[in-house]
């Protein structure tokens, strides 16, 4: 068995500066916001994937579904003998593709989550003797450096993940991207579809209070790292759908006017009753509008694949 091999490009201290800008840029600025990627501490990851097995979060099971029944074809079009995954997560829906790329020889996981990351690890190389597991902590919004391995290269981005990102730092991110690909290369991108306002709202605001607790636990990580007082009692969790951006826009509703200090960056923050602070936007697709965001950043669309609802999309694309 190979070892689990694992990567640093964050700093140890990942929580340190970069929270620190992020929480005081988004705390000061009107509307408050909260960018995304600090939900996932382990208990965020734990909370994400409680998440996924919700009977209201269709997402996962659609996408496990397109996984299921077009990793051959996905398999022979790219004919990797390397996947990264960008926020892999668990790496669970994974290996229904990891099975099916018979050149496979390297598996690079890229996730800021170091739990996820290191639990996907091990099972995967217990599971796959022969498979080089080459996990990254690593943030994807940032220059990404990886590892030497053979090409071609598949990288897979699923979750719908992409929809989390602004459409200025989608764009971005997807030229990013396009940037680690060389011809013969390709890119697996899942994103949710837009559909009824009632599905997408109930997928993200679920009865046993999942997502909101997840929601929440972006509070309990401000005050763990930064020494905050917030108290995630005193909002509540709500999902909206923005049927002109065509985005589910998480936010956090301040239940009373309160202060919330935070002393590592000796503010105070003032919330008013009812005042919102945006955790998360959500964006839903069309197939249209994927196949122009990866043209701009110079990729083609070459294959499509919907679940039996046409619920959810994975498309691969190729350097143009
Ligand atoms: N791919 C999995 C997990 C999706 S949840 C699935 O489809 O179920 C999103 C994942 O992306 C989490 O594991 C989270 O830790 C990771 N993530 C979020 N923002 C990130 C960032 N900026 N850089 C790297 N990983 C990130
Ligand atoms: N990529 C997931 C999605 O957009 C992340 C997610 C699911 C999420 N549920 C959430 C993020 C609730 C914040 C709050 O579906």
């Amino acid at each position: 068995m190979s070892p689990l091999r694992i990567t640093r490009t964050l700093p140890e201290d990942a929580t340190g500066a970069a929270l620190r800008a992020d929480v005081r840029t988004g705390l000061t600025a009107t509307p408050k916001s909260l960018p995304p990627k600090w939900f996932y501490d382990a208990r965020g990851s734990e909370l994400f994937e409680r998440i996924t097995e919700l009977p209201e979060y269709y997402p996962t099971r659609a996408e496990r579904e397109i996984l299921l029944t077009r990793s051959g074809e996905i398999a022979e079009a790219s004919g990797a003998r390397t996947l990264v995954e960008l926020g892999s997560g668990s790496s669970e829906k994974t290996r229904h593709l990891i099975d099916a790329l018979t050149a496979l020889e390297a598996y690079v996981p890229v996730d800021v989550s170091e739990s996820a990351l290191t639990q996907a690890g091990q099972a995967l190389v217990a599971e796959r003797p022969g498979l080089d597991v080459h996990a990254l902590i690593a943030d994807f919004t940032a220059p990404l450096a990886l590892p030497e391995t053979p090409g071609p290269r598949l990288v897979a981005f699923l979750g719908g993940t992409v929809g989390n990102l602004l459409p200025a730092e989608r764009a971005a991110f997807l030229a990013s991207v396009r940037a680690l690909l060389a011809p013969g290369d390709g890119l697996l991108l899942g994103t949710d579809l837009v559909k009824d306002e009632a599905t997408l709202v109930r997928a993200y605001d679920d009865a046993a209070g999942v997502t909101a607790a997840f929601d929440k636990n972006v509070l309990a990580v401000v005050d763990r790292e930064l020494g905050a007082d917030f108290d995630p009692d005193a909002f509540d969790h709500v999902a909206v759908w923005d049927a002109e951006r065509e985005w589910i826009e998480m936010r956090l509703r301040s239940r009373t006017a309160q202060t919330v200090k935070v002393p590592a960056l000796d503010l105070a923050v003032e919330f008013a009753a009812g005042e919102e602070l945006r955790t998360e936007i959500s964006a839903k697709f069309r197939r249209e509008g994927v196949a122009s965001e990866l043209a701009s950043a110079g990729l083609e669309l070459t294959h499509w694949w919907t679940d039996s609802e046409g619920r959810f999309a994975l498309s691969l694309s190729t350097v143009r």
